[in-house]
């Protein structure tokens, strides 16, 4: 199996090199409007952003970024399929202007775009990023009522384009169950408030250059691809930044697409790519490892696993999980500046663990004749 990734160095407000209705989704974070890093980038596109912000006039500010935004969330609904998912990282912003202290509410107006597009709303997920900077307590301290809370969250917005996508053909429907995830990985995936997912100390070593460009960690994008995503699908970012969703749909066994604006970057992209193969691999041990601990705490709980993954020989809880394989990462060759293809293992079996050591599959459950049933939930 191969897989093709492609950077474009453009403007995502046209995506003249996108088809119509040929993404599968879209994982991507935006520049936070009224944020101050991303100021000056706002100013490029429209330069009566700096006189607004210059004149303390913020709401006027916050708009006019968003109608730069506005533009790619246009061109996200043409390039989706119907069925199509968007993952939207954002978080709000807090801002003093002219003396004013406001909360400008990036979500909230992203979501209204999007809904005005015709797409829809489904759950979100809180992304809680506890800081510990010294304005964490913002206001006026221990008086009120001028003090603030804190913003500690940001959210991924997730939005659907026409129905539920279906699986018709048996190839499609083979590479969805090939595509599960665990049990306990959905129940830990799919809460709408994210606790574990740390800042940039996630992402791979390769990265480490892009420290201060509002990159997501690695982990993000990976787990929304598993989430909302089938092997093979075509996945676009169409703020690359650093260009995180690509490595990600790398280890993840998606194509991608990735649009970028700002040339700075450029220089980073090979970088990126170095520990890739290591990163997608120890993802897939520690996976591996983690259904082995939680396997291991079900029966000493008493509980019997009914069914087995036909891949890795290992108890799973539902039907749904048997044919579950992870594509495994193998190389990636440079075809041009702005073209990458992933090459994967022929067999799921063989998973090195971030060491270097070989990591077995998960050995089977013990049977406990006496275990009570496990109800079954999806079949
Ligand atoms: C928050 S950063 C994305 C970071 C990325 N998720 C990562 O992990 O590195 C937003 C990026 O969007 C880029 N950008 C802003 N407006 C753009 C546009 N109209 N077209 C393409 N890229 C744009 C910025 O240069 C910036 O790199």
């Amino acid at each position: 199996m191969k897989t093709t990734h492609e950077i474009v160095h453009g403007d995502a407000r046209r995506m003249a090199a996108v088809p119509d209705a040929s993404i599968d989704l879209v994982v991507t974070s935006p520049p936070y409007p009224m944020i101050a890093m991303w100021d000056a980038l706002f100013t490029g596109l429209d330069e009566g952003i700096g006189e607004a912000l210059e004149a303390g006039r913020g709401l006027e500010a916050f708009e006019r970024m968003h109608g730069q935004l506005d533009a790619v969330w246009g061109e996200v609904g043409r390039v989706l399929k119907d069925g199509g998912l968007v993952c939207l990282n954002v978080g709000d912003a807090v801002r003093t202007l002219a003396g004013d202290f406001a909360l400008y509410p990036n979500h909230a107006r992203i979501q209204a775009c999007l809904l005005g597009l015709g797409l829809q709303a489904l759950p979100a997920i809180l992304w809680r990023k506890p800081t510990n900077a010294p304005t964490k307590f913002m206001g006026s301290g221990m008086l009120p009522a001028g003090a603030y809370v804190t913003l500690e969250h940001e959210y991924v917005l997730v939005f659907r384009k026409g129905g539920k996508r279906r699986f018709v053909t048996d190839d499609q429907k083979r590479l969805r169950r090939e595509s599960a995830f665990f049990w306990e990985e959905r129940n830990a995936w799919f809460s709408d408030l994210w606790l574990d997912l740390r800042g940039t100390s996630q992402r791979h070593p390769g990265a480490e250059a892009g420290a201060r460009s509002g990159a997501f960690p690695l982990e993000l994008p990976y787990r929304l691809m598993a989430m909302f995503s089938v092997v093979g699908d075509r996945v676009l970012d169409p703020f690359l930044g650093t260009g995180t969703t690509l490595w990600a749909a790398m280890a993840a066994g998606r194509h991608s697409l990735g649009y970028e604006i700002d040339t700075h970057f450029r220089a980073l992209y090979r970088g990126g790519l170095e520990g890739i193969v290591g990163w997608a691999a120890g993802r897939i041990a520690a996976r591996l490892q983690d259904h082995h601990r939680f396997v291991q705490e079900k029966t000493d709980q008493g509980v019997c696993l009914r069914h087995t993954n036909r891949h890795y020989g290992c108890p799973v809880m539902t039907s749904q999980e048997t044919d579950l394989r992870f594509p495994l990462l193998q190389s990636v060759t440079i075809r041009s500046t702005t073209r990458f293809e992933a090459s994967y293992a022929p067999t799921p079996q063989a998973v090195p663990a971030a060491d270097g050591a070989a990591t077995t599959s998960p050995p089977p459950a013990r049977e406990t004749p006496s275990a009570p049933r496990q109800r079954q939930l999806f079949d």
